[in-house]
């Protein structure tokens, strides 16, 4: 089955952990046609994960919608959801997830079982999916014996076992080195042109997200900016908001040690040092909390 289309509109995820709230998403509105390539790069805890969970079923939204085809999937019950992810989505992770004690084909294979396939059928896609992933050699291999790159490709090949017409991956290319990224991509690109899926990937390596038709790129939960591929390495060079927050830190530390100094040397009035020491305290929490919320340890 070839692509669907996907409408998201007003998402807002709140994370909680204990009595702590994480807002992830944040009225986040999104259109994908059917049959487009797009990527979605950001920095670290954007909500890029979240927002894929939700598409792929696996997370529930707090408000907002997400339509996939005719499906409102936001609206399914739990049980519509198990039949959403089999037959709807097929979902990569950046982790290899594949079962170690199984072979390439029997990885495969697994995914078709608890659709209700029969054995006949099962082995037939299984032949066709090992051929789309160029690994017919590698079937009865476990994974252990095979490379990063080559299990990434087998996990592709599961994720399309039930020919889901939306394929989600989560940095697919995040633990492999660059030869083996630039080959997954061309994978994906080669299953999103030749099969007509849907892809939905989140990427953070620039050479990766270039092979996609459309790129988005998130930050704070909402989606910021749309580039076109080619505009993406020296974009995103320039637009590093982290390197920007560091960057503002360290002159705050600056400013406050010379402060510091100034009120030892008493160049400035005690009443004034305190304010304006707290109020460059304060610049400076909130911009490490900004750090800490994406994930970086200032
Ligand atoms: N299961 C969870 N429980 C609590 N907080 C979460 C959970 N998943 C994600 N978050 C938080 O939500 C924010 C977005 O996370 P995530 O979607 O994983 O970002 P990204 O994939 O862009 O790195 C982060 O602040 C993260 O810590
Ligand atoms: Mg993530």
């Amino acid at each position: 089955m070839s692509g669907l289309n996907v409408k998201i509109r007003d998402l807002v995820k709140v994370h909680h952990t204990g009595k702590i709230e994480v807002q992830a998403l944040r009225g986040l509105n999104l259109d994908i046609t059917s049959g487009e390539l797009v990527s979605i790069i950001g920095p670290s805890g954007s909500g890029k994960s979240t927002l894929l969970n939700i598409i792929g079923g696996i997370d529930k939204a707090t408000a907002g919608s997400v339509v996939v085809g005719e499906k409102t999937v936001t609206n399914l019950s739990v049980r519509q959801l198990v039949d959403y992810r089999r037959k709807v989505v097929g979902h990569i992770f950046q982790n290899l997830n594949l079962i170690p004690t199984l072979s390439a084909q029997e990885n495969i294979e697994f995914a078709m079982v608890a659709s209700g396939v029969s054995r006949s059928k099962r082995k037939l896609r299984v032949q066709e999916l090992l051929s789309t992933v160029g690994l017919q050699d590698r079937a009865h291999h476990k994974p252990e014996e095979l490379s990063g790159g080559e299990q990434q490709r087998i996990a592709i090949a599961s994720a399309l076992a039930n020919d889901a017409p939306i394929l989600l991956a989560d940095e697919p290319t995040g633990e492999l080195d660059t030869a083996n990224a630039r080959l997954i991509a061309e994978y994906l690109v080669k299953i999103n042109r030749e099969l007509g899926k849907t892809i939905i990937m989140v990427t953070h390596d620039p050479s990766v997200a270039r092979v996609s038709t459309r790129i988005l790129r998130i930050e704070d939960g909402i989606i910021k900016t749309a580039l076109a591929p080619s505009e993406v390495i020296v974009r995103e060079k320039a637009v590093s908001y982290v390197d920007q927050i560091k960057a503002r830190i360290n002159e705050i530390n600056v400013e406050m040690a010379q402060l510091e100094s100034d009120f030892r040397t008493e160049k400035i009035e005690c009443e004034d040092f305190v304010h304006k020491h707290q109020t460059l305290k304060n610049i400076r929490d909130s911009l490490k909390e900004e750090l800490s919320r994406m994930g970086i340890i200032p």
